[in-house]
C-alpha cells in the first residue's frame, strides 16, 4: 500500500460534498409521479421538475459556461430554466414554469446527471481559482435553498387537491422538534455586533458584520404553538380589523382569511395539511404557515412585539441555547425589512443578482425550518419573503421591551 493512496486532495472532497448535496432533491423526488413533478400549483411555486433542472443551470450559467469553449448541453434550456438573471437573458416567466411539458422528466434528470458529469470533471481538474471556489460553494447553497423549496411547493400543489394526498410517508425532515420551555429571556442590548463576518461561506446578503444598537429587550424560549393560534382565532382574531396593519387587513378580507394556510374546520374540528397528508391540528406544536401580517396581528393581540432581526441574531449568538427551536423547525418572521446592512455589496459577477435586487418591499425570517438542509443555516442567514406569504415553513416567536 502506498503512501500515494491514502492522499485525499481538496479535489476529492469537494467532489463527495458535491455527491452528497446534489443527491438530495432526486432523493425528495423519488417517491412523485411525473405528474406531480409537473405542476405549478400558484405564481409563487414552481413544479419540482423545474427545481431540479434550475438547480443544474445554476452550476452551468455561473460556473461551466465561463470555461472557454464550453458548449451548452442545450442551449435552448438555457431560457427554460434561467429563474431571474437579467444579464442572462431572455427566461420563461415564472407564473408560466407550469406549462413546460417539454423536456419530459427523464430529460430533466438525464440534465442533472449530464451536468453532475461535468462538475465533477471540472472539480477533477482542480482549476478553479478563489471566485469559482466561492461559485461553487453558492451552487451547493442554492441547490439546498431549492431542496426547500422544493417541499414547500410540492406542499402548495398537494393542499390544492380535494384527495388530501400525502406526498411522503413520513414528514422529511432534518431534525426532531424540541419541547416546550416556557418563559422568556432578558437581553441587555447596547452596542452589539450582527451580521457575517470573513469565516466560512455566507450570501453576500449576510454580511458586513456590523454594529447594531439594541434597547434592553426580551424574547420568548417557545415559538407560539398551535393552541395559542387557536385562542387567537377563538378570540376573534381575524375578525379585528384593529389588530392588523392596513395592508394586512386589505389580505384578509381580499383572501378571506380565517386560519394559517392549510388549515380546515370540519365537524372533526381542526385539521392541517403537511407532507405527509391531513391529520388533526396538534395544540402543542409550533405554528406554522402564517404570513408576517398575522404573525404580526398576533403579536399585537397577545400584547406583545415580532423581535428585530438583530435582536434575534444577538439572542442566540448570546446564549446559543437560551431559545427552543430557533433552527430546524419554523423560519421565524422578524419586524425588520429586507435592506441591505450598512456596506453591503453584492458579490461580484453574474451572481450580483443572487439576493440584492429584492431588496425592497420583502421582511426578513431567521432561523431554519425541519425542511432546511442539516448544516445549511446559521446564525446570520437571512431569509427572506412578502409579507403576505404564507407557503414558507414560517411561524413566530415573540418579543417585548423592558425597561
Ligand atoms: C431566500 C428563499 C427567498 O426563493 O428566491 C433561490 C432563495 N435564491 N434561488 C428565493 C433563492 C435563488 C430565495 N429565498
Ligand atoms: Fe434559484
Amino acid at each position: 500500500m502506498n503512501a500515494h493512496s491514502q492522499i485525499r486532495t481538496s479535489a476529492d472532497r469537494d467532489i463527495d460534498l458535491y455527491r452528497t448535496l446534489r443527491a438530495r432533491m432526486p432523493e425528495l423526488a423519488k417517491g412523485l409521479s411525473a405528474e406531480d413533478l409537473a405542476a405549478q400549483s400558484m405564481p409563487d411555486c414552481s413544479p419540482g421538475k423545474w427545481h431540479l433542472a434550475h438547480t443544474s443551470w445554476f452550476f452551468e450559467a455561473m460556473i461551466l459556461s465561463q470555461e472557454a469553449g464550453y458548449r451548452p448541453v442545450d442551449p435552448r434550456w438555457q431560457t427554460l430554466f434561467n429563474s431571474y438573471y437579467e444579464a442572462l437573458g431572455e427566461r420563461v416567466e415564472r407564473p408560466d414554469r407550469g406549462l413546460m411539458t417539454r423536456p419530459s422528466l427523464d430529460e430533466v434528470l438525464a440534465y442533472r446527471r449530464e451536468i453532475d458529469h461535468r462538475m465533477i470533471a471540472w472539480l477533477g481538474q482542480g482549476t478553479a481559482d478563489a471566485r469559482a471556489r466561492y461559485l461553487f460553494t453558492l451552487g451547493l447553497n442554492h441547490d439546498q435553498q431549492h431542496q426547500e423549496l422544493f417541499l414547500m411547493d410540492v406542499l402548495n400543489l398537494m393542499s390544492r387537491s380535494p384527495l388530501d394526498p400525502r406526498a411522503y410517508e413520513a414528514e422529511p425532515r432534518a431534525g426532531a422538534v424540541e419541547p416546550a420551555r416556557g418563559g422568556g429571556m432578558r437581553f441587555e442590548g447596547g452596542l452589539v455586533e450582527v451580521g457575517h463576518g470573513e469565516a466560512g461561506f455566507a450570501f453576500d446578503n449576510e454580511g458586513p458584520e456590523h454594529r447594531q444598537w439594541l434597547e434592553p429587550f426580551a424574547l420568548d424560549r417557545d415559538l407560539v404553538s398551535n393552541g395559542d393560534w387557536l385562542s387567537f382565532i377563538e378570540d376573534g382574531g381575524y375578525a379585528r380589523p384593529e389588530l392588523w396593519l392596513s395592508d394586512g387587513w386589505a389580505t384578509v378580507k381580499a383572501e378571506g382569511w380565517t386560519a394559517p394556510l392549510y388549515w380546515r374546520c370540519d365537524e372533526g374540528g381542526w385539521s392541517v395539511m403537511s407532507l405527509s397528508g391531513r391529520g388533526p391540528v396538534d395544540p402543542a406544536q409550533p405554528v406554522r404557515h402564517v404570513s408576517f401580517y398575522e404573525a404580526d396581528a398576533y403579536a399585537r393581540w397577545a400584547g406583545r412585539r415580532l423581535p428585530t432581526e438583530a435582536e434575534w441574531e444577538h439572542a442566540v449568538r448570546f446564549d446559543p441555547d437560551a431559545l427552543t427551536n430557533a433552527f430546524g423547525e419554523v423560519w421565524q418572521w422578524t419586524a425588520s425589512s429586507y435592506a441591505p446592512y450598512a456596506g453591503f455589496r453584492p458579490t461580484e459577477g453574474t451572481a450580483s443578482e443572487y439576493n440584492g435586487k429584492f431588496m425592497a418591499n420583502q421582511m426578513v425570517l431567521r432561523g431554519s425550518s425541519f425542511a432546511t438542509p442539516e448544516g445549511h443555516a446559521r446564525v446570520t442567514y437571512r431569509n427572506f419573503f412578502y409579507p403576505q406569504q404564507r407557503w414558507a415553513f414560517a411561524g413566530v416567536r415573540l418579543a417585548s421591551d423592558v425597561e
